[in-house]
């Protein structure tokens, strides 16, 4: 069964209804695809009662990025939810119908974590996450949910989302499920739409060159596979289209030494006027 909430209360009146703990999240800015079908599948298969939220969230664009062109498309999203096997659970998609319904007028709390914050996405988009942990601690407080499922495409929002419930006890389980990706290996997002047959195709430099590290650092030690990997990072330096492309460590964001397991390799690259991430975890010998 599926029910659709427009209003912020009539939901929350729903919700209170519900008495049980087998409840998950998946909070969702709309125009689904087989990612987002991928964490509705698992909540699904894990709890009585999922909550699809499906909202663009104002917060997290700057003045110049893609909040008026984001894809809306419920009907469609709505349609997505039905056809999947819900066997005996039930589906509550929230899609509330303004801002306001979500950010009353009287707003004025923003949820703010520092530090990881500071590099990748978040030094190129500076209030982005704030707008993030705002709207997500909000969908937190209205859904109530014992499991929260997101996708680790984003993987520093998943690390930042992480902080935030730790740091705030929110009583919920962040589940983060790997990157579903295309065929041809692209990530998959609601943005890959804007691009042109030749944008996918010049797209694939962003995940191509990421595993050309990985593949590095699963040959060599951190140490020795570094000029190598600097000498890609300098070539992308040098490229107005990549945003950014960093090999942190995969636990803080902070720069690898000696204690560091995993990495992630993370990137930005403009196509066509379109903002693609993608990244990979990589286990990493860190030569002593
Ligand atoms: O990952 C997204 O789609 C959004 O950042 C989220 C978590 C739904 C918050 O608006």
């Amino acid at each position: 069964m599926i029910s659709l909430f427009n209003s912020v209360n009539e939901f929350t009146e729903y919700r209170n209804s519900l008495a049980t703990d087998s409840i998950g999240l998946v909070p969702t800015m709309g125009n689904l695809h087989d990612g987002h079908l991928s964490l509705i599948k698992k909540s699904i298969s894990e709890n009585q009662y999922t909550i699809v939220t499906i909202f663009v969230n104002p917060l997290q664009f700057g003045p110049n990025e893609d909040f008026d062109k984001y894809p809306r498309t419920l009907t469609a999203d709505v349609e997505k939810i039905k056809s999947l096997k819900i066997e005996g659970k039930e589906i509550i998609v929230l899609a509330p119908s303004s801002v306001n319904e979500i950010f009353p007028k009287n707003f004025k709390t923003t949820i703010s974590v520092k530090d990881l914050t500071n590099t990748l996405c978040g030094a190129s988009r500076p209030d982005h996450f704030d707008g993030v942990t705002t709207i997500v601690y909000r969908l937190f407080a209205l859904a109530k949910a014992s499991k929260s499922y997101f996708g680790q495409k984003d993987y520093q929002q998943v690390l930042v989302i992480r902080r935030m419930v730790e740091d705030l006890l929110i009583p919920t389980e962040v589940i983060a499920l790997p990157i579903n990706r295309e065929e041809s290996g692209l990530a998959r997002s609601s943005r890959n739409q804007f691009l042109s047959e030749s944008g996918r195709v010049e797209a694939l430099e962003l995940s191509g060159t990421i595993l050309k590290i990985s593949r590095l650092l699963k040959e060599k030690s951190f140490q020795e596979a570094g000029i190598e990997i600097n000498d890609i990072l300098e070539v992308v330096l040098r490229d107005q289209r990549w945003d950014y492309l960093e090999v942190l460590d995969a636990e803080n964001l902070e720069a690898v030494n000696i204690n560091t397991q995993q990495v992630v390799i993370a990137g930005a690259l403009k196509i066509e006027e379109t903002r693609l991430i993608d990244n990979h975890l990589t286990k990493i010998s860190y030569a002593r």
